[in-house]
């Protein structure tokens, strides 16, 4: 809008100071920003748009909203499948048992989805202070539940066509059998999907434990990176 001094001049105000805010924000995203005062004066979610795509400092918004909704998605796993194991045989338990399928083969969706962009992406830093053995224990960790993210819904897919019942997505999509009509093979299978959800229940307490004294104790910005609308270094 053009700005006749003669006319509104409230209109004249408001364009100078929108001018004035525009360069001075040109001026703080340029590298000569210096000692400006350029922090305090934008609005703190402009300060920490969150980027798409993971940065060496920080996860971006793809891999964290899969982290959080895988998390959300492998508990609900465990409450399903607690409410069926304690049904009579009937409708309602194998109604229960389809959901626990069909939500194993989202995670098992997603856990590809997530490896894909892991590679195509940079993974954040650990912070320098960490000790050799913290690391290794954050990388084995780490790959472990890769691994178990994996492991459980093939396993269980695995298990229900030994056992001859058919695997299908949410009644949407019939998945092929992976293997053959085989009993002891469906024993052995049941006993491995078990075997490996504690083995999840217990790396991932540990995975928590480590997130929880990364921000608790060492202070540092381990957690919060992970987590939406928080303040880290790009
Ligand atoms: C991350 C994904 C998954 C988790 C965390 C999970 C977890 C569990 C747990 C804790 C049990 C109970 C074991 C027991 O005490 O007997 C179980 C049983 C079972 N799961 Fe999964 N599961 C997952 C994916 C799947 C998938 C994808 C399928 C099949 C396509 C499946 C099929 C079964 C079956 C058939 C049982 C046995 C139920 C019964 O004995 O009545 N699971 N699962
Ligand atoms: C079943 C539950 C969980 C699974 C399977 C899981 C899995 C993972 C995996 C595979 C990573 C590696 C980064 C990636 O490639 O995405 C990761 C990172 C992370 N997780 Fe979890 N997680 C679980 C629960 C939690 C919970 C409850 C918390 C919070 C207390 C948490 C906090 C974190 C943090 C802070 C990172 C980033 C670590 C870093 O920046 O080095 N996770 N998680």
């Amino acid at each position: 809008m053009a700005c006749d001094p003669r006319g509104n001049r409230g209109i004249c105000l408001r364009l100078a100071r929108s001018a004035r805010a525009a360069t001075k924000q040109q001026r703080c995203e340029s590298a000569d920003a210096g000692e400006m005062d350029c922090a305090s004066k934008v609005h703190p979610l402009k300060l920490n748009r969150m980027p798409v795509r993971n940065t060496t400092a920080r996860w971006g918004a793809v891999s964290q909203t899969l982290h959080w909704v895988v998390v959300a998605l492998i508990i609900t796993q465990f409450v399903l499948i607690n409410l069926e194991l304690d049904l009579p045989l009937g409708a309602a338990k194998l109604a229960l048992l389809a959901k626990h399928k069909s939500v194993g083969i989202t995670i098992l969706m997603l856990a590809a989805v997530r490896l894909i962009w892991r590679w195509l992406n940079p993974s954040p830093l650990l912070p320098d202070t960490l000790k050799a053995y913290e690391r290794a224990i954050a990388y084995v960790s780490n790959t472990s539940l890769y691994v178990l993210m994996f492991a459980m819904p093939l396993t269980g897919w695995m298990m229900s066509s030994a056992r001859n019942f058919p695997v299908s997505w949410f009644n949407l999509i019939q998945l092929p059998d992976l293997v053959a009509p085989d009993r002891e093979l469906y024993r052995f299978l049941h006993e491995t999907h078990e075997t490996l959800a504690w083995m999840l229940v217990a790396v991932a307490g540990l995975h928590v434990l480590g997130a929880l004294k990364h921000h608790f104790l060492l202070k540092d910005d381990v957690l919060r990176r992970m987590l939406p609308f928080t303040r880290t270094p790009r």
